[in-house]
């Protein structure tokens, strides 16, 4: 028995060309779709696969989609699914925390919005930008399919200069959150499976030739010569740009080859590198006959030497902190600049001056604002624990994922690591993916560290050695590893026991350690899930590090409790992991004051208090 679907508004499979995606979209003319936007939730995909299982897209016909945005065509027509009777939904925004019953919900909803658009001038181009939805999202503007993205946390868009029309239009977007096992990341994850458009989703309008992409930074180990490019799209490829940084009186003119590309070198005389306590931002300006993109950029030298991490040739720690992309405060994905002040504001309270954006690439706004406050950051790709390390499709989907991050990013000073994975088990068809992955991210930037968060093994001759030994280490600037000793492994007492065996002649940092705690549970320290327990962990567990030689700086795990099904236990987790340093509802634990307090003796031993 089929549901007829009447639509009368045929979908017409028009892929347009997935474009290269535009760089410093914030300050372009944008024409911002968030708000209301109308929803239909679809847990059998009945709007893009026909009684059949054929999908509309290339099977269009009578019956097809729901790609509707309009009343029925009279009392007798049978219209099932209609937007303008549907319930809406707050873009950006994930669907789990607006609606208690999209809670755990895992599968297709569709989205609608419906806008006015003028254009300011009629030889202008038009773009639909999405900063993120998670997982895969199916675009389609006024019936038209406009083509479908995989990935939940990096930028897309598509051209709409030849479908937008002049006056009302309708967007409709499919966004499918399902997990998969051959996905980026795979089945099973310890964080919430927020599904939805869950950043900005805007209009772009640029000149029909466009500076599409550029990259101004520091050139690798240099301290006052910038390099980088300049990437125009549309048909006059070979023309004249400027890269102007007024506060230095520099004026520098490139002229784009018959690819729309220059390369930019400039050498820069006064120039005050970016850092962490002095976050000096200039402006750049950078100019086309008929276009200026403008943005604030840092320039600074990130290195190691050794053991050693050098930020503009002067050793740093690291003092960081885990921070998964959530508001506690609100609940759900964090996706504002709001939020991104709230939780950075929360880093710089701990006296961080570096934090690790776990698992996957957060929104612009983080990066940005590092930026502004002087935090340096870890930024790295959901490729999470048992990836289907010999998919070709998996890699090439955790390849576009890392390239999407690299090119938002790649202008942001406070960035200095690009991590591959996060506790990955080794195995030869594993450090081969992240090899090749490694090598991808130096080809696009080989001016940042490359990290990942490494797995520690045991010594069954010697209980009490913990060995960070891994064939990876051999690809990355950073040796970076998870260890869980006092709550996974043993008590926070092993601490005191331990001895680590780390072979390796570069920087070490600890990217995770950690304690669950329920914030206003007291009791003694070795009582589980108190205040106290996470507490003791966290003196023994700085005390045990600070004895290896390398140590060069660590991100606990976390800042925040944060939502998780992997963590039920009634009256204390709740469905949350609760090894945040901050309650959900903002409340510090006892830890925090540690971590603090340690931080605050190591920025005075490194000269940063
Ligand atoms: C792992 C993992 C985290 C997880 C944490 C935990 O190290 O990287 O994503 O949340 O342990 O068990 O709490």
């Amino acid at each position: 028995m089929r549901s007829v679907i009447l639509s009368l508004i045929l979908v017409l499979p028009v892929f347009a060309r997935a474009q290269e995606i535009l760089v410093n979209v914030y300050n372009r003319n944008i024409l911002s779709l968030n708000g209301k936007w109308s929803y239909i939730i679809d847990p059998y995909e009945n709007g893009y696969y026909d009684y059949r299982y054929e999908p509309y897209d290339k099977n269009p016909n009578p019956y097809g989609g729901y790609f509707l945005d309009r009343q029925p065509a009279g009392k007798s027509e049978l219209l099932e699914y209609n937007f303008d009777r549907s319930p809406v939904l707050t873009v950006p925004g994930d669907w789990n925390s607006q609606d208690d019953k999209l809670l755990y919900y895992e599968g297709t909803i569709w989205y609608r919005r419906q806008f006015e658009y003028t254009k300011d001038k009629p030889s202008n181009r038009l773009f639909i930008y999405f900063g993120a939805a998670n997982y895969e999202a199916h675009v389609y503007l006024n019936g038209k399919k406009l083509g479908q993205h995989t990935g939940g946390f990096t930028p897309f868009q598509y051209e709409i200069t030849d479908f937008i029309h002049e006056g009302r239009n309708s967007v409709v977007v499919k966004v499918d959150n399902r997990r998969r096992r051959d996905g980026v990341p795979t089945l099973n994850t310890d964080w919430w499976n927020y599904g939805g458009i869950t950043r900005d989703v805007m209009i772009v309008e640029v000149p029909e030739t466009f500076i599409a992409d550029y990259c101004i930074q520091m050139a690798k180990g240099q301290n006052n010569n910038i390099s980088g490019f300049i990437r125009l799209n549309g048909p006059v490829k070979a023309q004249k740009v400027k890269v102007e940084i007024p506060e230095l009186k520099s004026v520098t003119e490139f002229t784009t080859d018959e690819n729309g590309t220059a390369k930019v070198e400039i050498t820069l005389k006064n120039l005050v590198h970016w850092s962490t306590d002095n976050p000096k931002l200039y402006t750049v300006n950078i100019a086309t006959a008929n276009e200026t993109v403008c943005e604030k950029i840092g320039f600074r030298n990130i290195e190691t030497r050794g053991t050693d991490i050098l930020l503009n040739g002067k050793p740093v720690f690291l003092r960081g902190i885990c921070i998964h992309e959530e508001n506690p405060m609100r609940g759900g994905r964090a996706y504002s600049a709001e939020d991104a002040l709230q939780l950075l504001n929360w880093a710089k309270e701990l006296n961080c001056n570096y934090v690790r954006l776990a698992h996957y690439p957060h929104n612009e706004y983080m990066a940005r604002l590092a930026d502004e406050m002087g935090i340096l950051i870890w930024e790295e790709i959901p490729v999470y624990w048992t990836i289907l390390w010999d998919d070709p499709a998996t890699f090439k989907n955790a390849k576009s994922q890392l390239t999407g991050l690299i090119n938002r990013d790649k202008n942001r000073a406070s960035v200095i690591i690009w991590s591959m994975a996060n506790e990955t088990p080794v195995s030869e068809e594993r450090t081969s993916f992240l090899k090749n992955l490694s090598a991808h991210a130096r080809e696009l930037d080989d001016t940042r560290l490359i990290s990942a968060a490494m797995e520690v093994h045991r010594d069954p001759g010697n209980p009490n050695y913990r060995i960070v030994e891994d064939p990876f280490a051999d690809y990355v600037d950073i040796i970076n590893f998870n260890q869980y000793i006092g709550w996974y492994d043993g008590l926070p007492s092993l601490c005191d026991e331990v001895n680590w065996i780390i072979s390796y002649n570069k920087p070490v940092m600890i990217s995770e350690f950690g304690a669950g705690a329920l914030q206003g549970l007291h009791g003694d320290a070795l009582t589980r899930w108190t205040e106290e327990y996470q507490e003791d962990l966290y003196k023994r567990t700085l005390s045990m590090l600070s004895k290896i030689p390398q140590f060069r700086g660590l991100s606990p795990w976390i800042l925040c409790d944060f939502r998780s099904p992997r963590r039920p236990l009634p009256g204390i987790q709740d469905g949350w992991n609760r090894k945040g340093l901050i309650g959900e509802n903002g409340t510090k634990k006892k830890a925090f004051y540690v971590l603090q307090e340690f931080y605050m003796q190591k920025a005075k031993e490194y000269g940063d208090w």
